[in-house]
């Protein structure tokens, strides 16, 4: 079933791009893995901002804690994220039971509830939901540029055009180019009601 929900997500998404060469990566690589413990709420909020979780996902499985503390110390200093020095156990400790060396070492509650839950494949959710389960206002605000544009101004560009169905699609698909270089990861994982649920409150703004 599950199986069935991405592979026809992945078919929607690639027939909505008919034409252009685009690579769907997974989408369980967009955002980082949901998870119990107290380091995924950290990470969501400050690994978001430059990239999209893949880099911590195609790191070398073996990848020991070590490892994970440089790389996160790398990023404040000299890549300049910003987040308290007292964040970093808790991302660290986040990064090797999930990405690292000591996967399936977590808490067991951890590994089986929130995936399912946290980024939601059936219609229905109501958009802060939706927002917060996805990570989005890690790249977007109401009111400017973050990494991604400004709600309201996607929302000018969009106004007096019915852009729901193609905003819609471009959240499920990625992609970059429209406002800039920078691509937005792609949320395929999402269904199309809940992407047209989030396009439409962005285009309300
Ligand atoms: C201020 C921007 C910024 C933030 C915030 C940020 N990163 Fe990075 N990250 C980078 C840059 C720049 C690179 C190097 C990209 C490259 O080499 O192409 C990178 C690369 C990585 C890599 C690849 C391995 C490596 O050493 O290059 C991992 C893993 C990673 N980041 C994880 C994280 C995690 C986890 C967080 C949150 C603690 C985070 N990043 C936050 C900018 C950032
Ligand atoms: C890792 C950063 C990042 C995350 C997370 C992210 N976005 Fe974006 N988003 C971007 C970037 C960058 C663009 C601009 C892409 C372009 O230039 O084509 C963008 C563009 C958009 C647009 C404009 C689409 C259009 O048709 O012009 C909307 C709407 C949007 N994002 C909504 C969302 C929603 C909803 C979520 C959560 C499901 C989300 N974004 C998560 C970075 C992100």
């Amino acid at each position: 079933m599950l199986i069935r929900t991405f592979a026809t997500a992945v078919a929607l998404a690639l027939a909505g791009n008919a034409g252009a060469l685009e690579i769907q990566l997974p989408p369980e690589t967009a955002t980082y893995k949901p998870s119990e413990l107290p380091g995924y709420q950290l990470v969501q909020r400050n690994c978001m901002t430059c990239h999209a979780a893949q880099y911590a996902s195609t790191q070398p499985p073996a990848s020991p804690r070590a490892y994970w503390e440089a790389t996160v110390k790398k990023m404040k200093k000299p890549f300049g994220a910003q987040f308290d020095d007292a964040d970093m156990p808790a991302m660290v400790d986040y990064l090797v039971k999930t990405y690292g060396a000591e996967r399936g070492a977590a808490a067991p509650a951890a590994a089986v509830k929130p995936a399912a839950a946290a980024v939601p494949a059936a219609g229905g959710q109501d958009v802060k939901t939706l927002l917060a389960a996805n990570g989005c206002m890690a790249c977007h605000a109401l009111d400017q540029k973050v990494v991604g544009p400004g709600f309201a101004e996607v929302a000018v560009r969009y106004k007096g055009k019915d852009g729901v169905a193609a905003v819609a699609a471009n959240i499920r698909s990625g992609g970059a180019g429209k406002w800039g270089p920078v691509p937005m990861p792609p949320f395929s994982q999402l269904s199309v009601a809940d992407a047209a649920t989030l396009a439409k409150y962005v285009l309300s703004r």
